[in-house]
């Protein structure tokens, strides 16, 4: 099909979706199930109606639009990103693939192309883990590795479980047995994403072809030392939670870099500090830590430096680590027949491309758990995002979504 997605449909979809937004003026925050989601959410199934797709909704808050094919009975084709954010996020971290699979269904329904598989449009609940702290809640429960037992310990800041909050929604707990999809179910599911790297940009190519999906892990940890008088208390005499803090974080980001895996990161994003005031010692100190590699047995290594250099800490500082791992995901590695499909669509548009490593997870990270999967990257300005900067060109996300829908042609005619 020789289509061309539409950059002003595109831009007009994304735009909208980015005024469901709780923090205007300071980027864009649409936290899972806060008004805005809900309000966007409702925004997307009403344009997915518009569009002749059947809507249906799962007990954890996935949507699906569905195309049907001339066989329905024929495991179906899956499209689809995320529409929540991070906080003060940009505006087409998730959205962009979501928007792009309501474009391809819109152009394939308008060419009157025949296929014989169903297209579904898929909206993930919650990858980011922003209001859980753990990331791809809709993609995990599809996968069967988040059960309603693992969602009451999912609490956020103010208590609240994700079940609760689900109930008070309206959704049926009763469902959620029902999520997972059995492996074989899904034909394929393909994602389109900003690449999220300055990989695109520097090499001035329009589409990225993931290879392998860089994967997390997630620890909380508390250090305890104590609390005493900023004034009163020797530099000798005192245990200091942050201190203590500060040289875990030094360690871990040593490890990260002379890690023999390339693309290991390391990151510490939140950190509460306790009493957090001017003249007192800290006692404690809570804070993440977010691991990623695309090779596991990589992570497992570093980890385990890293409990040794803990270890090393506490003796030295008279302090006390808590470890607590909750979460350890696999990297997932990109079915190469739909990359070879992916790179035809590349060739046969004139569009550029190059094989790339996801430093970033995605939904098809858990996806992948049951469904053969790909990914299309479109650029990212200055290789920004998880920031009010982040940019995308319109045109770029156009031609991923040119190619997204050759892709999808490709395999709901198989
Ligand atoms: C989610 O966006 C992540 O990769 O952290
Ligand atoms: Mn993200
Ligand atoms: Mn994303
Ligand atoms: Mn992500």
């Amino acid at each position: 099909m020789t289509k061309q997605a539409s950059a002003a449909n595109i831009r007009h979809w994304l735009e909208t979706i980015n005024t469901y937004n709780s923090t205007p003026g300071a980027g864009t925050t649409r936290v899972l199930f806060t008004k805005p989601e809900v309000e966007a959410r409702q925004y997307v199934k009403d344009e997915m109606r518009k569009l002749g797709l059947a809507v249906k909704e799962d007990g954890i808050g996935n949507i699906f639009g569905i195309l049907p094919g001339r066989r329905p009975e024929l495991p179906p084709v899956w499209t689809g990103s995320h529409i929540d954010t991070v906080l003060h996020a940009g505006m087409f971290d998730g959205m962009s693939g979501v928007v792009a699979g309501l474009e391809a269904v819109r152009l394939i329904r308008e060419a009157g192309a025949a296929f014989e598989r169903s297209i579904v449009v898929v909206v993930y609940t919650s990858e980011e883990p922003t209001r859980f702290e753990l990331g791809c809640l809709g993609s995990r429960a599809l996968a069967g590795k988040l059960s309603l037992a693992d969602a009451c310990k999912l609490v956020d800041k103010e208590g609240r479980s994700l079940p609760e909050v689900l109930a008070e929604l309206g959704y049926d707990l009763a469902r959620f047995a029902e999520i997972p999809i059995r492996p074989g179910a899904v034909y394929g599911a393909v994602e389109l994403h900003i690449d999220q790297t300055g990989v695109l940009e520097r090499a001035g190519k329009t589409v990225g072809i993931v290879k392998t999906i860089c994967a997390p892990t997630n620890f909380d940890i508390e250090v305890t030392g104590c609390q005493s008088h900023a004034g009163g208390t020797s530099m000798e005499e005192r245990r200091d939670a942050y201190a203590a803090s500060c040289e875990i974080g030094l360690a871990l980001e040593k490890l990260a870099r002379e890690s023999d895996s390339e693309y290991t990161t390391a990151t510490i994003g939140r950190v509460e500090v306790c009493p957090n005031a001017v003249n007192v010692i800290p006692g404690k100190v809570k804070f993440s830590i977010d691991i990623r590699d695309c090779d596991f047995d990589a992570k497992e290594r570093l980890v385990a430096k890293l409990k040794a250099a803990i270890a090393v800490i506490e003796e030295k500082r008279g302090v006390q680590v808590s470890l607590t791992e909750y979460n350890n995901d696999q990297p997932m590695h990109c079915n190469t027949a739909m990359m070879a499909k992916i790179e035809a669509a590349c060739h046969r548009r004139g569009i550029s491309y190059q094989k790339v490593i996801s430093g970033a997870f995605h939904d098809s990270m858990l996806v992948g758990e049951f469904a053969p999967v790909a990914m299309i990257f479109v650029p990212s300005k200055n290789g920004i995002s998880h920031s009010a900067e982040e940019w995308t060109e319109f045109a770029d996300i156009a031609a991923g979504t040119d190619v997204l829908m050759d892709t999808l042609l490709a395999m709901a005619n198989e």
